[in-house]
């Protein structure tokens, strides 16, 4: 059987790899420390798991509409207000995760031979979604410089006729940075008209200090924004997330949603209605802050043993620390540390290519405690491997 050419490009998720060999270990007996993998730790919040048995009970276990049930839209496009921020309910598109949206909007947007600016370091699966409609990426170094977020002079400079667009995430993964408001706001209102402007907010709110603003579309009216059930909202397995799109392309994403996967899963929205209740925003507020308190913790502990976390991050639960005063490439700090430390954490590579061999992410799913241990064990990593 022949396979697709495109299968050629696909990079192994070298973070899969990873938890493979520290599961590995575990069985072997290891006590290993996971810090490799971007999954909130905290258990689904009580009123959403008990609306995912409600709508069980109740046999709300059917297609529902391509673009979601109408009640998730309305409260989704309410969640906004808080914000200031008015959306029309019927921009609002409910997808199976923030990856059901990126292959939309992929298809919506992209022709085969079309380009999308991303970031290096960025999250790495965004290639994959335009190389599936035959368009590819060109990624934009960015550096701590400009806190791993391009300037519009970078966007500039990677420009050419097949762009047709850009996508950024703000915060970001790998460094939980937010792309700053002037830079938004000038993307905004100087890219050409018939370029798209793409804002992945999927960590949004997830430690609630991001100084920037809440969400694009508080800067701004022509972002199109990717969002996410999975980590604010802790339901990384409940496949669910939105995009909020301009009124010309709700049809278009409707057509490709039906034909795609029909509908995003039923169970999960009516489960999500709860996500967005009083109780269960009180809650991820809660869990945000024991998130902020380790960042802090991590990020202390890193500097006192000379490793540099040189930005710090504006939301998310993830750190980007250069390892390079290590003497070695981060490739084989993750090596080492998790062979020899028991200390699972995500080598830059996996992010990109830009200065990659100098970073590694960890990322802050685990308790306090676990933190100290992981502090301890590193602290003794970093004199080994300067030893050497
Ligand atoms: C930046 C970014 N975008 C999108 C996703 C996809 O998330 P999901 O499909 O779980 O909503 C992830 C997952 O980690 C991510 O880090």
């Amino acid at each position: 059987m022949k396979t697709a050419e495109r299968l050629e490009r696909i990079r192994p998720f070298r973070v899969m790899e990873i938890l493979d060999r520290a599961q590995q270990l575990e069985r072997e007996g290891a006590s290993i420390l996971h810090m490799e993998v971007g999954e909130p730790d905290f258990p689904v919040a009580e009123p959403i798991r008990m609306a995912g048995v409600e709508a069980l009970q109740r046999g709300h276990t059917r297609y529902t509409s391509a673009t979601g049930l109408p009640e998730l839209r309305h409260a989704i496009a309410a969640y906004y207000s808080r914000f200031g921020v008015e959306v029309n309910p019927e921009q609002v598109v409910i997808t199976s995760g923030a990856s059901g949206g990126l292959m939309l909007l992929a298809a919506a947007l992209l022709d085969p031979g079309d380009h999308m600016l991303v970031t290096d370091p960025g999250y790495p699966c965004n290639q994959v979604f335009a190389e599936s409609v035959g368009a590819s990426v060109i990624r934009v170094p960015v550096s701590a410089r400009s806190s791993f977020q391009p300037e519009w002079s970078d966007i500039e400079a990677a420009w050419r006729p097949s762009v047709r667009g850009v996508l950024l995430a703000s915060p970001a993964n790998p460094t939980g940075t937010m792309v700053p408001r002037a830079t938004l706001s000038h993307l905004a209102r100087s890219l050409p008209e018939s370029a798209f402007l793409i804002v992945d907010e999927i960590y949004q709110g997830l430690t609630s200090t991001q100084s920037e603003y809440p969400t694009a579309l508080a800067v701004s009216s022509r972002p199109i924004v990717l969002q996410s059930f999975s980590k604010y909202f802790g339901m990384t397995g409940w496949r669910l997330g939105w995009i909020v799109v301009p009124d010309r392309l709700v049809d278009a994403v409707r057509r490709l949603a039906q034909n795609l996967y029909i509908c995003p899963p039923t169970v999960s929205q009516h489960a999500a209605l709860a996500a967005l209740s009083e109780e269960a925003l009180l809650e991820h507020e809660r869990r945000g802050r024991i998130i902020r308190e380790r960042i802090a913790r991590l990020a202390e502990g890193l500097e006192s043993i000379g490793l540099k976390v040189p930005v710090r991050p504006d939301g998310a639960f993830y750190l980007y620390v250069d390892i390079s005063s290590s003497g070695l490439t981060a490739t084989e700090f993750s090596r080492r540390l998790l062979e020899e430390f028991h200390v699972a954490a995500t080598p830059g590579l996996d992010f990109g290519d830009h200065d990659a061999e100098r970073y590694v992410r960890f990322a802050c799913t685990v308790d306090l405690d676990v933190i100290d241990e992981v502090l301890l064990r590193l602290g003794r990593a970093v004199e080994r491997f300067k030893a050497l």
